[in-house]
């Protein structure tokens, strides 16, 4: 979502800006601008689309100034215009700010402002902020910016600049991400450290309600009280490396291509197989708690909440725990009965999501134990968690979530092992687990090389406008989970459905126009999967299925089918997702669609 850039040293600022923006794209945005000050001047400019075309607008203006921020806007308060794009500007024009989160005290303190004359020029909550420092400012950013945040309500990262102020860009935090980077001489602000690389590794991360200056010669950092703070300088491991496509068309194939070694890394040094249980060293300081649970409540969102549903049925396997999945959004509304033997485990690749982050602080509050998985390292929701795992599966630039939902399901599996081995599942079960662990790297590598039989069956399926997903038990999340891959990259509607549930809606759709995909293993509900695929058939529907090798009666009564290898029932939602990834990216790949970033969405969701 919304990305934040700012510079201060001794280069000319707008190359840095325009850089560090083309490392926020990931995120995704609708628009994007920067502004740069020089002799007591501010330049501004704004474009709606791509960093490419902001950059084209800028290119005739040479701009020398050493100071700045930037920023790539996802519309929430005003579609995406050049107007509601940031920075936005005070009334004189001396003033530039750009911002991520909400304000939602916004319209008391527009109507205060207009009610003191100040002209607004966008739609947006965040073009208040710009006005307010207005206000305050007698010759004093910082103070200014602190006077006004202690105004606002909601959630802000924000930087600001001002054009009298030589080389001074005020950052400050309360729910939205922004860290200092600090280099040789020069300064940044970034809401996410990718922005800063290859510039620097050393970042510092700010706190809610902390604020920091940077200037050429250095920098401070102060709490909202106005007192001087002593933080630490973190490295952080050179992503930049990471952010290349390594010959791949598109970050998703790349990333689908990385499943076996990152479903390696989820379970690396995490086996102990003497004992058939996992050896999870986040979850050591609460091991305890642990052993004393008796509910656990799975809250996240998009890809990561259908891993949260399979989430449920693999706790339901391996051990004694009563399980609840929640939408994140929906979970801070629900009065779920939570107490000191309820953990609430959130699931997040961004560790940003700001719907998961708002259920998590909600639990905290009624006293539940907070765990969580969460691939970026240090992010806010590891920081509030009590206890946790990371996935380190690396960074994931596509949009869509392929390699962290299975590395999802494998940690998911480790700690419902760990947790299982102390409420009664046996050594052997145990064991069972592990190996089938251990061959997932193997079966997944498998898939792939089944690549261009997936292709051409996605390309003779792309002509369809809708699709159904079927798939009963474990396969009924990885159906909704496949469906969402092929909305969210080829804009193409599907739907996932309970196989069961077919019956009761859903069927009226079938007709030849309308195929359904069919996720089929043989455990206990294969012959009920097979009747349900029969009812599609007898309605001239199109059936593909993925189903595990050996179903020969599959290939009897499917039109196609894509074959893959069978693991134990709780696992098996690891392997069958790939094909379904690759499907969807072949159908969207045809359609010519802008894979990485799908249009309207983004990385990170760092709004409510
Ligand atoms: C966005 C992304 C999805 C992701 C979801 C949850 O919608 O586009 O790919 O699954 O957020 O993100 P999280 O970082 O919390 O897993």
């Amino acid at each position: 979502m919304c990305g934040i850039i700012g510079y201060c040293g001794n280069k000319a600022a707008k190359p840095v800006l325009l850089d560090g923006l083309k490392r926020l794209e990931y995120r995704g945005y609708d628009s994007a601008g920067l502004a740069v000050a020089d002799s007591n001047k501010l330049a501004v400019i704004r474009a709606v689309g791509k960093v490419c075309d902001l950059e084209k607008k800028g290119i005739a203006r040479p701009l020398p100034g050493h100071y700045g921020i930037a920023h790539t806007r996802w519309a929430t308060h005003g579609r995406p215009s050049e107007e509601n794009a940031h920075p936005h500007c005070d009334c004189q024009e001396k003033i530039a700010i750009v911002h991520n989160g909400i304000i939602e005290n916004y319209l008391d303190l527009k109507e205060e402002l207009l009610a003191k004359k100040h002209v607004f020029k966008s739609e947006t909550d965040s073009e208040v902020v710009a006005h307010l420092i207005e206000e305050y400012y007698s010759g004093d950013l910082e103070m200014a910016v602190l006077k006004t945040v202690q105004r606002l309500e909601g959630t802000f990262g924000i930087a600001a600049i001002h054009a009298d102020n030589d080389s001074q860009v005020v950052i400050v935090k309360r729910g939205s991400p922004i860290i200092i980077g600090v280099g040789e001489n020069e300064y940044f602000a970034a809401s996410d450290a990718n922005a800063l690389l290859p510039y620097t590794q050393k970042i510092i991360s700010l706190n809610d309600d902390e604020m920091a200056v940077l200037h050429a010669a250095g920098y401070h950092i102060k709490n909202l009280n106005n007192e001087f703070l002593q933080k630490e300088i973190e490295i952080c491991e050179n992503r930049d490396a990471l952010a290349d496509k390594k010959g791949f068309e598109h970050f998703m194939l790349k990333e689908i291509f990385e499943q076996p070694e990152s479903i390696e890394n989820a379970f690396r040094g995490r086996l102990i197989e003497s004992e058939g249980v996992s050896k999870l060293g986040g979850l050591e300081p609460v091991k305890e708690r642990l052993k004393s649970l008796k509910k656990i409540v799975i809250v996240s969102c998009g890809t990561s909440y259908y891993a949260g549903l399979l989430g449920r049925y693999i706790f339901e396997s391996l051990s004694e725990l009563h399980v609840e999945v929640e939408v994140a959004s929906e979970f801070r509304y629900r009065k779920l009965k939570i107490d000191k033997n309820t953990a609430v485990l959130a699931l997040s690749q961004s560790g940003e999501t700001a719907d998961t982050l708002a259920a998590i602080r909600e639990a905290k509050r009624k006293g539940a134990l907070i765990l969580g998985i969460v691939n970026v390292v240090g992010s806010a929701i590891a920081q509030i968690t009590d206890a946790g795992v990371y996935n380190h599966a690396g960074p994931e630039f596509g949009v869509a979530s392929t390699k962290i939902y299975t590395s999802q399901l494998v940690i998911l599996t480790l700690m419902a092992l760990l947790i299982g081995r102390y409420q009664g599942i046996s050594y052997a079960e145990g064991s069972e687990v592990i190996q089938a662990i251990k061959k997932l790297p193997r079966q997944v590598k498998k898939i792939l090389t089944d690549m261009e039989h997936i292709k051409k069956i996605a390309l003779d399926y792309a002509q369809y406008k809708d699709f159904l997903f079927i798939g009963r038990l474990f396969n009924y999340p990885t159906a909704m989970e496949g469906a969402l891959k092929l909305k969210e990259i080829s804009y193409i509607h599907a739907e996932g459905y309970p196989a069961g549930e077919m019956k009761h809606g859903p069927i009226s759709l079938i007709d030849e126009q309308f195929p359904t995909v069919a996720i089929v293993s043989r455990d206990c509900t294969f012959e009920k999967m097979l009747s349900n695929i029969q009812e599609i058939k007898a309605r001239s529907g199109r059936v593909l299925a993925v189903a595990s090798q050996g179903s020969s009666r599959i290939g009897d009564i499917c039109d196609d089918v894509i074959w893959v290898p069978e693991t134990l029932p709780i696992l098996q939602p690891v392997l069958n997702i790939i094909p379904l990834q690759l499907f969807a990216y072949f159908i969207a790949r045809h359609k010519g669609c802008d894979i990485d970033k799908p249009r309207n969405l983004a990385k990170s969701v760092t709004v409510e």
